[in-house]
């Protein structure tokens, strides 16, 4: 298979090509405009996997561009992994705008090229987002969606409609919408991992950080939901394991075993996890202690999201294979990585 990868210097879009590379002998393509990642991240992925990845430098929002210097300069894909999206939710409740102009154009100047070089099949970032607070846990493909509250969220929403109302169109052609839950960790070697501009929000970026002493604090964000200790609850999933669903989705459609022309999987772990829980396992397979203090609640945040994957584990055949200690150790040798690299002065808030 030939396949583009959009994002693919991007966080998780970087594990996928590193995993595609090194478990199949399809052909990988990147497309990545740096907006949230650098070039250097093929330079890592070369390191792994001893491959070079051909990549182009375009804004998807530029359809002329993407038409021009990427579709009609290569042959054709047998598919899509799309990546490529802005995903602060913050950011996105600030300027909501620059996030639909640029999630709901660069997908949409993809489908574009999806029907004028037919090709066949797509996979979509999405995000347990797209649920909200969900009354009754673990959310299943079946939880009501729409209650999401940010811009983001919204673009992840209207993504998925936009994907489903197109593959009803289109003869042989078939998608996917994966729905991750949160995704931490780095590649197990610590050569390649998350990689933030400026400031770090999610928490893992913020841990890892922390204790190397590029900020000077770790917050919990509220102790009063009525969880186990106080804290919130979300699934982590290695990006690793991320990363493989999308091989397994991909040869899943190419193989032709999907018979909706359109689908959605949760994609995590299926178990919740508490704020100070993570940061126990970072200190248990670190040997590190944090020095965290307790905050106010952050706005927006849900008290609790986990996901139901049997669908994913029935269908695709995906089941996680790293547990959230590999997904700390991980980021902390990926942490340590970049404290003893040239990158350090760049990467650092
Ligand atoms: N947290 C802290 N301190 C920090 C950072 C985070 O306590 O410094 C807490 C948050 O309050 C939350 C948990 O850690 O309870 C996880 O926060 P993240 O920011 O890592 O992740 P979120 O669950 O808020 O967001 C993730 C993705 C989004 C996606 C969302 C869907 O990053 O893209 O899940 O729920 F939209």
């Amino acid at each position: 298979m030939k396949l583009l990868i959009t994002g693919g210097a991007g966080y998780i879009g970087s594990h996928t090509i590193i995993d595609i590379l090194e478990n199949t002998d399809h052909e990988v393509v990147s497309v990545d405009n740096f907006s949230n990642s650098e070039p250097a991240s093929y330079d890592r992925i070369e390191q792994i996997t001893g491959q070079k990845v051909r990549h182009y430098d375009i804004d998807l929002t530029d359809y002329k561009r993407l038409k021009e210097e990427l579709f009609e300069v290569e042959s054709a894909f047998d598919g899509i992994i799309h990546f490529a999206a802005l995903k602060a939710v913050g950011e996105s409740v600030e300027k909501p705008v620059m996030y639909y102009h640029n999630n709901l154009n660069s997908q949409i100047n993809l489908l574009k090229c999806i029907e004028k070089y037919d090709i066949p099949a797509f996979i979509f970032s999405s995000s347990c987002t797209v649920y909200g607070e969900a009354e009754t846990l673990p959310v299943t493909e079946e939880t009501p969606v729409s209650k999401t509250e940010s811009p983001y969220g919204y673009t992840k929403l209207a993504g998925e409609k936009i994907l489903e109302d197109f593959s009803k169109t289109k003869d042989n052609f078939r998608a996917i919408s994966l729905r991750y839950f949160n995704p931490v960790g780095a590649h197990m070697s610590g050569k390649n991992g998350e990689l933030p501009k400026g400031r770090p929000n999610n928490l893992v970026p913020v841990v890892t950080q922390f204790a190397s002493g590029w900020l000077d604090a770790l917050a919990v964000h509220g102790d009063d939901y009525e969880t186990r200790d106080g804290t919130a609850i979300r699934d982590y999933i290695h990006v690793s394991d991320i990363a493989h669903a999308h091989v397994l989705a991909m040869e899943y459609i190419v193989a032709q075993k999907q018979e909706a022309v359109y689908d959605v999987y949760n994609l995590g772990v299926g178990k919740g996890v508490t704020v100070l829980e993570v940061i126990k396992a970072f200190e248990a397979s670190t040997g590190k202690k944090l020095d965290y203090t307790i905050g106010p609640r952050r706005a927006g945040d849900i008290e609790a999201i986990y996901a139901d994957n049997s669908k994913v584990r029935n269908r695709l055949g995906w089941e996680p294979r790293l547990t959230i200690e590999d997904a700390m150790s991980s980021a902390w040798r990926w942490q340590e990585h970049l404290n003893a690299s040239r990158d350090y002065g760049k990467a650092r808030p």
